[in-house]
């Protein structure tokens, strides 16, 4: 079997060729989906990052679209977002025309090495041809370096009661909030998080949004981090609170996790999509992203993810779905009301597996190939865990953290446990208690996955789906 047969994901956005970091620049516009993404697009490796670009229209099916942005003499083109210019406030747009403007780092590799500190600044480009080509601003950059070496990834959102931009940026150990008129002239408004949150590395790949929650607005600040994930490496926490156009203030001074598992990194949501928030991670770890066992290309991302509020107690949190277009092409493939001993049922590519179980016995499914090469999913109800077992999957030596057993806390104190597992020929990610403990995990198996075996140990499996996906 090739690499491409064994490895490349089926409904998974994966770069035609070559590396693939952070997505970036996520705009909905006029019906379509654009992805943009950290490309290097002459090694496997990280290297001088572009951003890559693709489009879709549900999500799920992605057509590669020419690379958007190259490096210049500013320097190469790291993180960051997108934005539809409705009102033309920064005037590129002549009449008649709308003006997407990206906003990005750009990351001067000769200043990193002559031991500068201020080689990252923020500039912009902008399409007056709905995404497909992309003109730098000519007087970039917009926000230059006070000093600070990890200056990066702003994530631009329109501020609708005071009429600007406000601009999230990574900056170390904090997020910083800028705001503007014009998207070219930026001012400092204020700091965030210092002494809130996980601080085992660098903080990165911010995003502020508002969310609405029968009538009330709360406002979500993602901020990805790297290491100092819970299982190690790079990770995604958020912070739920008020932001007044200015600052922002975290009601809890608890540490949120978006997703326990090792694989979502760097992931953001889409620009104007309204009050629906989704968002696209990258679907590795900075601990061994050069390393996984592809040549071709490297990484693939997420499943688009639905971000909804939930409320537990008297407390707030972001939970997160597979969006639903996900569902529209598959195909029944095993339905069974109640599964009370191990089933066994045949795979082949990606497959949606759903299924309610109690919260008060252990469960297993445990997908596997003829190799004995298999992963794990299941739930530990003395220690309330959910987890992912992937010390045997297949190739695991490329790195010595990559094997081994994740878990994720069981947040929800219902009952029954819903659980939805979305496999691919080298991911799974696991959504139980409608989004609320999610974990993302990879794996290499030498042959594919032919079977999985679905075990409700001592209870009971209500409402097993497996849906066939992709071609
Ligand atoms: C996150 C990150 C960003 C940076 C980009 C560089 O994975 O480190 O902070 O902009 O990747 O590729």
């Amino acid at each position: 079997m090739t690499e491409e047969e064994l490895y490349r994901p089926d409904i998974h956005f994966t770069p035609p060729k070559a590396w693939m970091n952070d997505p970036n620049g996520m705009v909905y516009h006029k019906g379509v989906y654009h992805l943009f993404y950290q490309h290097n697009p002459d090694s496997s490796v990280w290297g001088p990052m572009h951003w890559g670009h693709a489009t879709s229209i549900d999500l799920i099916e992605w057509q590669h679209e020419p690379i958007a942005l190259f490096p210049d003499s500013l320097g190469t083109i790291f993180s960051g977002s997108a934005v539809v210019d409705s009102n033309n406030t920064a005037g590129f747009a002549k009449p008649g025309e709308t003006a997407l403007v990206a906003v990005f780092t750009q990351h001067n590799t000769d200043g990193e090495k002559a031991g500068r500190t201020d080689f990252q600044t923020q500039s912009l480009a902008y399409s007056i041809d709905d995404g497909k080509t992309w003109i730098k601003y000519d007087q970039n950059p917009v926000i230059k370096n006070p000093g600070i070496k990890d200056f990066r990834d702003p994530k631009v959102i329109w501020y609708a009661p005071k009429q600007k931009w406000i601009m999230s940026l990574a900056a170390q150990n904090k997020i910083l909030f800028y705001s503007s008129k014009d998207l070219k002239n930026w001012i400092a408004e204020s700091s965030f998080g210092e002494d809130l949150g996980a601080h085992g590395g660098v903080w990165e790949c911010p995003d502020l949004f508002s969310m609405q929650y029968e009538g009330k607005t709360i406002w979500a600040l993602i901020v990805n981090l790297n290491p100092g994930a819970p299982n190690k490496g790079s990770g995604t926490q958020y912070f739920l609170g008020e932001f007044d156009g200015k600052s922002f203030k975290s009601f809890t001074d608890q540490t949120l996790w978006l997703d326990y598992g090792p694989d979502n990194y760097a992931g953001v949501t889409w620009s104007n999509t309204g009050d629906q928030k989704i968002l696209i991670g990258w679907m590795s770890n900075w601990m061994y992203a050069n390393q996984v066992p592809t040549t071709l290309w490297r990484s693939a991302m997420t499943i688009p993810r639905e971000l909804k509020l939930m409320k537990l107690g008297e407390e707030w949190r972001l939970t997160s779905l597979p969006v639903s277009s996900l569902h529209a092409s598959g195909k029944n493939r095993f339905q069974k009301n109640e599964v009370n001993a191990i089933e066994k049922v045949k795979i082949s590519g990606s497959t949606v597996i759903s299924f309610e179980a109690s919260a008060a016995k252990d469960f297993s499914i445990t997908c596997m190939n003829d190799e004995q090469e298999k992963i794990v999913i299941g739930y530990d109800h003395k220690k309330q865990v959910f987890f992912i077992d992937r010390s045997a999957s297949g190739l695991t030596i490329f790195h010595p953290e990559f094997a081994g057993i994740h878990i994720a806390p069981r947040l929800s104190n219902h009952p029954s446990i819903k659980v939805k597992l979305v496999l691919d020929k080298t991911s799974v990610e696991l959504f139980a208690d409608d989004g609320l403990s999610v974990m993302t995990s990879i794996f290499f198996p030498k042959k594919s996955y032919q079977e999985c075996w679905v075990d409700p140990q001592n209870g009971q499996i209500k409402g097993l789906l497996l849906v066939q996906m992709g071609k």
